[in-house]
């Protein structure tokens, strides 16, 4: 089956790094024109060939996402200087630049200053809140959050967070837009701090430094819980459903568990700050097993699992009831 080049649909990419270009491969896989800007020219041309290899390899490997081969799909990025010229007739720009707050809000307001008021401006960034980056916008009802888990290209949950100011129909057009090219867009009412994925992110952080801290679990045995434990069921579910799997639905799960949970919770301590002497204990154990020259070949490794998780995934999805 072959799908149709969506000549008329484009992403226009602002920050052609990390994040840049796998927003590229994504789009193009579903046949969307990707335009990457990015300031520097040499920038551009290292993203391209870069984006090249990475096609070229998974298709090799039989993970291009899409029906279009890897040429055709690259034939559907360009690369440009231009501001103007990467804005001009998209229906998203996606913006990638470094996280540093006014570097962002003055990139915003250039695009601001060119785009069409129809085109939906969505942020990739990890902490701002979509006010903090657009409340000087003429443009700002348009305005949204699309913040992606790195690799985006195989971990597919997208958060979309509007701003207090971003109109309804713009988060209802940023989701399909994240479905229409595969990915799993969650969309939050509001904003608040840290998202979804950081705030649990910290919760589940800040307890593992106080067990790690208070000496109850080295940190080879507590990143266990997780990566051996834990971890391998919320690949699959999450927390609510593993709860109403585990005991005979939710309401049976509560009338169980409610008093455990409530007692375990109220030992909880007040939220640590990681700073002190235990930062270079826990990075000393961390350091045993992965030395600082060996994180990339680590992150690599780790690559290689979120690749065959995917896969796995979509087996199994296919299975589910
Ligand atoms: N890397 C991750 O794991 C990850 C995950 C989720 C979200 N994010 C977010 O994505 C965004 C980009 O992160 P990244 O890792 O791709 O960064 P990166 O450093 O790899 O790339 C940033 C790119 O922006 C370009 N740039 C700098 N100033 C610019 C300007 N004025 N106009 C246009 N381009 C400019 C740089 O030349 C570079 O190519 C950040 O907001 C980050 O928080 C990153």
């Amino acid at each position: 089956m072959s799908i149709t080049v969506k000549t008329e649909k484009k992403i226009g990419i602002v920050g052609s790094g990390l994040i840049g270009r796998s927003w590229a491969m994504i789009f193009a896989a579903s046949g969307y024109k990707a335009c990457l800007y990015d300031i520097e020219p040499k920038q551009i041309e290292g993203a391209l060939a870069d984006v090249k290899t990475q096609l070229k390899t998974l298709e090799a490997d039989g993970l291009l996402r899409g029906n279009l081969s890897a040429d055709q799909q690259f034939s559907l990025i360009e690369g440009t200087t231009n501001l103007q010229e990467a804005v001009k007739n998209a229906s998203i720009i996606q913006e990638c630049v470094p996280e540093r707050l006014e570097l962002k809000r003055k990139v915003w307001k250039q695009v601001d200053d060119v785009v069409s008021p129809n085109t939906i401006l969505s942020s990739s960034t990890s902490t701002f809140l979509p006010s903090s980056l657009s409340d000087h916008l003429t443009n700002k009802k348009n305005f949204i959050v699309s913040h992606p888990v790195n690799p985006p290209y195989y971990v597919p949950v997208i958060e979309v967070v509007p701003a207090p100011w971003t109109d309804p129909e713009v988060a209802k057009k940023t989701r399909a837009i994240w479905e229409e090219v595969g990915q799993t867009p969650v969309s939050l009412t509001k904003e608040v701090p840290g998202f979804i994925i950081n705030r649990l992110q910290y919760a589940i952080l800040n307890e593992t430094w106080h067990l790690v801290t208070e000496g109850v679990l080295n940190v080879s045995d507590i990143d266990k819980i997780m990566s051996e434990g834990l971890g391998m069921r919320y690949a699959f579910l999450g927390m609510l459903e593993t709860t109403h799997l585990n005991d005979h639905g939710f309401v049976n799960y509560c009338k169980s568990y409610a008093d455990t949970i409530y007692a375990v919770s109220k030992d909880f301590k007040p939220t640590p700050k990681f700073e002190g002497p235990h930062v270079l204990e826990i990075a000393k154990q961390l350091e045993k097993d992965v030395p600082l020259d060996k994180l990339q070949e680590r992150r690599n490794w780790r690559d290689k699992c979120l690749t065959k998780l995917s896969q796995l995934k979509k087996q199994m999805n296919k299975l589910k009831i």
